[in-house]
């Protein structure tokens, strides 16, 4: 999407790669809306911690630095023994996948940059193919979030005050975004409508990017306490409510999403109002048949018991909010049944929860 800092709109990703450096490109998302930059891991280690110290986050965003990250590793290895280089790619592998457990889009990505450099017959050959399958992934995510967009839009109808929940926006992509597709179509196509952005505790993903994309795309919205949305449905200021999703299962609809989603689904359901959910072909898991078998995040203590901003002096600083002498619990994600899933929007169309299973083959499900 275009950023615009001071005068100047340039066109970003979230993740490119630089082969001349063999470095990864992520835009500094723990600094935004204060200050816009670009920054370079510059070998898989690197790559791996910016995904866990969430310079980089959300589940497609996570997934292309992934894919390319593991190119990134098997680019730096020297020598031409393949036995020696698989054994080094299962390092790069296991380093970047345990970076952060619960979407799967990283493992999907990382599959498929492996099934592909595995048809090459040489080290050198390999190198080239996991950087084609790496870039091929990251496109695929931008035409997907596109094809999303298209399907989504029609949901979006003139002046209609839609609820989101923590950032399913082009930050959480490769570009565009999931929950956020729609409503840029739906602008594209000269509709005007209003945002709720979950502030979305403990880490602010609503407050600090979903808000500050909106406000790039000139989408009028505000940003509400976590709390605020029950009472906003009561008195019928939100119509519809639109997340994205970190592992959808393929089997059974269950919708894993960051923590507060299912919160807000229950609530939805409560008072009648559309709850949609938006995922990429790269976020279904194809392989679990229970949401009680997807590994939730336990994220720090410190960030439920305080916050980042910046200071009067614009530097980023983390201020202890809770009592001191108190612990926290820090459950990053949860589950939504599928019963409170008015629809999932994919690549392919707007399916019912349980609808994902029997569109499998459509969905890219492959034995
Ligand atoms: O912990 P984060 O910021 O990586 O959370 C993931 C998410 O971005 C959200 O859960 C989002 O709604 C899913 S869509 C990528």
């Amino acid at each position: 999407m275009n950023v615009t800092v001071g005068r100047c709109t340039r066109h970003y990703r979230t993740v490119a790669f630089d082969s001349r450096k063999n470095s990864v490109l992520l835009i500094e998302q723990r600094l935004l809306p204060h200050q816009f930059e670009v920054v370079a891991a510059r070998d898989f280690c690197e790559t791996a911690q910016a995904i866990k110290d969430m310079i980089v986050r959300g589940a497609g965003a996570i997934g292309a630095t992934a894919a390319y990250g593991l190119a990134q590793g098997a680019r730096a290895f020297r020598g031409r023994d393949l036995v020696k280089f698989s054994r080094h790619l299962e390092t790069v592998y296991r380093t970047l996948k345990a970076a952060r457990p619960t979407a799967v889009d990283p493992a999907n990505a990382m599959a498929a940059v492996r099934a592909a450099l595995n048809k090459g017959e040489t080290v050198e050959e390999r190198q080239a193919l996991a950087l084609a399958a790496a870039e091929e992934f990251a496109n695929d995510n931008v035409n997907h979030c596109q094809a999303i967009g298209r399907h989504g839009a029609p949901l979006i109808r003139e002046g209609m005050n839609i609820l989101t929940h923590c950032n399913a926006g082009w930050l959480a992509f490769v570009d565009v975004g999931t929950a956020t597709a729609p409503l840029y179509a739906a602008q594209a196509q000269g509709r005007k409508f209003h945002v709720f952005c979950d502030e979305t505790r403990p880490r602010a993903q609503g407050a600090t990017l979903t808000a500050w994309e909106l406000a790039q795309q000139k989408i009028s919205h505000q940003i509400i306490a976590d709390n605020a949305a029950g009472h906003l449905m009561q008195r019928g200021e939100i119509d519809l409510v639109i997340v994205g999703s970190d592992r959808t299962l393929g089997r059974t609809g269950e919708v894993t999403n960051k923590i507060g989603t299912y919160t807000k689904a229950v609530l939805a359901d409560r008072h009648r109002i559309p709850f949609y959910v938006a995922v990429p072909i790269s976020t279904i898991d194809w392989k679990l048949s229970s949401g009680r078998d997807i590994p939730i995040e336990e994220r720090h203590g410190s960030e439920v018991l305080g916050a980042w901003g910046v200071n009067q002096r614009g530097r980023r600083e983390y201020v202890r909010v809770a009592n001191p002498s108190s612990d926290a619990r820090n459950p990053g994600f949860d589950v939504t049944p599928p019963d409170l899933i008015t629809g999932i929007i994919t690549t392919e169309g707007i399916f019912k929860p349980t609808g994902l299973w029997s569109n499998r083959r459509k969905l890219g499900y492959k034995d």
